[in-house]
């Protein structure tokens, strides 16, 4: 089976493997023990992002996907209003259509610098009395890979300190990727959450995320007492991985290999697919977005028909803006590069065929 649809990271430094396992992280439940592993973290993010969180500023949890599904399903208030970026991540929808129907939340369009702030403006203008929270995801959003502007952002700070009932959930999951430091971090602002996570740097389907946020933040409380998200193998994992490795060293090394696959494999597409997609992020980017030059192709289809041969586009890996006729495809980077380029020509030969 090929695996296009979600990243596929080299696993971290070798030597990891032969880490003896530390049974009192694997038995992390118990207060003590949980208390070294978040100590160990902070010292990490400080050192990483060149600031001074306090304990209280962290929640080490389950990973970001878990978190927006239990923030959405569970802990916004009663007739609160949930902002999200059109298009948004597609889990984000997903959810609320699944679990939680009746809650009231609206689009802003995206941009290529970010939401459209006056849109916002406008939202909290009709909406002062409610709780209102505003879902982004700032750096190489998903699904359109576009980064907000730092005027958008000071804008969404100043906002948040004008209307006081605006929370601002940041899903920076893919902050690893650039050099810039959490929004909490950055504006050092109570109305700010920022979400991290290691699975867009370590390798994906890690379950971890670090929530930072003010001390007396709802939603960050409410996660902290929820419990019962933490995998702790992953988080025996990452505590080995913090505390025997120079975070600073490591990350920037594992972004200088991820950027360098992207590169081949996006020269990969080019050479077989130039016929039928673009890419519309080549320079800068965590996935490579694709659109298909025929929008008449069927991209259900598509999907089915690549199945088949056992390669898989998964959900979220397709979108489309609402009335617009064009069609977008995404890959992630693949380590082995034969395999990646092997899939690539299947994809061309079953175009060849639908066309
Ligand atoms: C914007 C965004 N948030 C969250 C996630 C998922 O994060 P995690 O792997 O921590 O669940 C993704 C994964 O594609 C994403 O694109």
């Amino acid at each position: 089976m090929i695996n296009l649809g979600s990243s596929q990271l080299k696993y971290p430094n070798d030597s990891i493997i032969n880490i003896q396992p530390n049974q009192k992280i694997l038995e992390y439940c118990s207060f003590e023990d949980s208390f070294i592993y978040k100590k160990n973290m902070l010292n990490a993010l400080n050192t990483y992002f060149k600031c001074e969180l306090h304990t209280s500023e962290l929640v080490i949890t389950g990973n970001i996907g878990l978190v927006l599904r239990m923030i959405i399903s569970s802990f916004l208030p009663p007739n609160s209003l949930l902002l999200v970026e059109n298009p948004t991540y597609y889990n984000v929808v997903t959810l609320i259509k699944s679990i939680k129907h009746e809650l009231n939340y609206e689009y802003l369009n995206i941009q290529k610098d970010g939401i459209d702030i006056d849109q916002l403006e406008t939202k909290l203008l009709n909406n002062k009395n409610k709780q209102i929270y505003l879902l982004i995801t700032p750096y190489y959003h998903n699904p359109t890979g576009y980064t907000y502007c730092d005027h958008k952002l000071d804008k969404i700070n100043e906002l948040s300190k004008i209307y006081p009932n605006l929370t601002i959930i940041s899903d920076e999951i893919y902050i690893y990727h650039h050099d810039v430091k959490p929004l909490y971090i950055k504006y050092n602002n109570k109305n700010i959450i920022s979400l991290l996570g290691f699975s867009k740097i370590l390798f994906g389907g890690i379950r971890h995320s670090c929530i930072i946020s003010h001390k007396d933040n709802i939603i960050s409380n409410e996660v902290e007492n929820s419990n019962g998200i933490i995998s702790s193998h992953d988080h025996y994992f990452i505590n080995e991985y913090i505390t025997n490795f120079n975070i600073n060293d490591e990350l920037v090394y594992r972004k200088k290999i991820f950027d360098i696959t992207r590169t081949i494999c996006i020269q990969k597409i080019k050479n077989h697919l130039n016929e039928y997609l673009t890419i519309i992020n080549e320079e800068k980017g965590y996935w490579i977005w694709c659109k298909l030059k025929n929008h008449n192709i069927n991209t259900t289809k598509l999907v089915d028909y690549l199945q088949q041969k056992n390669i898989f586009i998964l959900n979220g890996d397709l979108f489309f803006f609402e009335k617009q006729k064009d069609k977008y495809i995404r890959f992630s980077s693949y380590n082995d590069l034969n395999i990646f380029e092997y899939a690539i020509k299947i994809i061309k030969k079953t175009l060849d065929k639908m066309n």
